[in-house]
């Protein structure tokens, strides 16, 4: 079979494991021909490729990063885009089309399914957020670069008797923050499922160095809200621009630096913060990750074979499957209760007592 490929959205640790896997697969297994498409879906738009054959990918499991590049490109936002994408796959003299991203790329993925093109998606972000699917690859990796920042940042702030603040990221569920707040010991979890309340985040470091800590450790993800924003009283996500992406997505950014300012203020102990950002998409994927890309890949090419278009392959269970694009695209996939559950067991007991005072009227 001729297939196919592109990698859309933010880039993500493991890119390269899941193209090689794809490719090494069809060609040993299928005898299959590939096609990449360059800048995720923009190569289909203005014909950007490059052959993908076992040589072009040796060596690049370890590598971050996508050899096939990436961008943010919607079709649907130019003009006859989506029909231009059905041409370039004519072109090509293509059986199928493999698109790895998240839920913007395999959302263009449905919306070419629909136009009966036969496409199988790939699951990636390190946000983890997708719906279909237990993990995406990339998350692990992520988790553990902001968990060793938060264990050196642990070091530090102990030194100086200073709250830290770490900003993760996670646009509109909080994964990366709260399995790396869980992991880094963190005192206090702020994701983006659960607006906060800042006077109770200030309350709670008051209350453990009322108890004799000395310092304290909050990570935020980039989407947490203000359950009333201290700037515009609206509880809305802190931006770093308002405009929008072809997805129509606003950059966020900056909830960190805002809640060390009010902790400080709040609490009078001094405080500092620290902004992840794209560290954790970049560099090396973790072991976890090159082998979860690795069966994704192979998973995607066996899917395929078997004539599963309009499918992502999904891990459920420890199992590789494959669940309708459109059940992965329906939602964002939020932090399980269960998580929630468990960051909020590990608070101290006098934090969590202090908290359930009734009210008084
Ligand atoms: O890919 C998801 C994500 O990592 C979000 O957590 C973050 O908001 C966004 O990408 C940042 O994207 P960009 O690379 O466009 O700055």
């Amino acid at each position: 079979m001729r297939v196919g490929m592109l990698t859309g959205g933010g880039d993500c640790p493991g890119l390269n494991a899941v193209i090689r896997a794809i490719v090494r697969k069809g060609c040993f297994h299928y005898q299959d021909q590939f096609v990449g498409f360059l800048e995720g879906w923009r190569g289909l738009l203005e014909d950007k490729t490059m052959p993908l054959d076992l040589s072009s990918v040796g060596g690049i499991l370890p590598r971050g990063g996508t050899i096939l590049r990436t961008s943010r490109t919607n079709p649907a936002k130019h003009g006859d885009g989506l029909d231009k994408c059905v041409a370039a796959i004519k072109k090509y003299e293509l059986d199928a089309l493999i698109a790895i991203g998240g839920d913007d790329t395999l959302s263009v993925a449905q919306k070419l399914h629909e136009r009966k093109v036969k496409v199988v998606g790939v699951p990636k972000t390190i946000d983890n957020d997708l719906a279909g699917t237990d993990y995406c690859f990339g998350f692990d990796t992520a988790v553990n670069v902001a968990t060793s920042a938060i264990d050196r940042v642990h070091t530090t702030a102990e030194a100086h008797n200073r709250v830290m603040v770490v900003e993760v990221m996670g646009r509109d569920s909080g994964w990366i923050a709260i399995y790396s707040g869980i992991a880094g010991g963190a005192d206090v979890i702020l994701i983006p499922e659960t607006p906060f309340d800042i006077e109770k985040v200030a309350e709670t470091i008051r209350l453990r160095h009322a108890r004799g800590r000395y310092f304290s450790i909050v990570v935020a993800a980039e989407g947490a809200k203000f359950a009333t924003d201290v700037d515009t009283q609206r509880g809305e996500a802190v931006v770093q621009d308002l405009g929008r992406d072809e997805f129509g997505h606003v950059r966020l950014g900056g909830i960190g630096n805002v809640l060390a300012r009010e902790i400080e203020k709040r609490t009078g102990f001094e405080t500092r913060s620290v902004v992840l950002g794209h560290i954790q998409r970049g560099g090396s994927p973790s072991a976890f990750d090159r082998v979860l890309a690795t069966r994704y890949g192979i998973g995607a090419i066996d899917m395929v074979h078997r004539g599963e278009f309009g499918c992502m392959a999904a891990l459920r269970g420890n199992k590789i499957i494959s669940v309708p694009l459109l059940d992965a695209i329906a939602k964002n996939r939020t932090v399980d209760q269960e998580l929630i559950d468990v960051a909020y067991g590990i608070l101290d007991k006098l934090t969590r007592e202090k908290e359930k005072e009734p009210v008084e009227k």
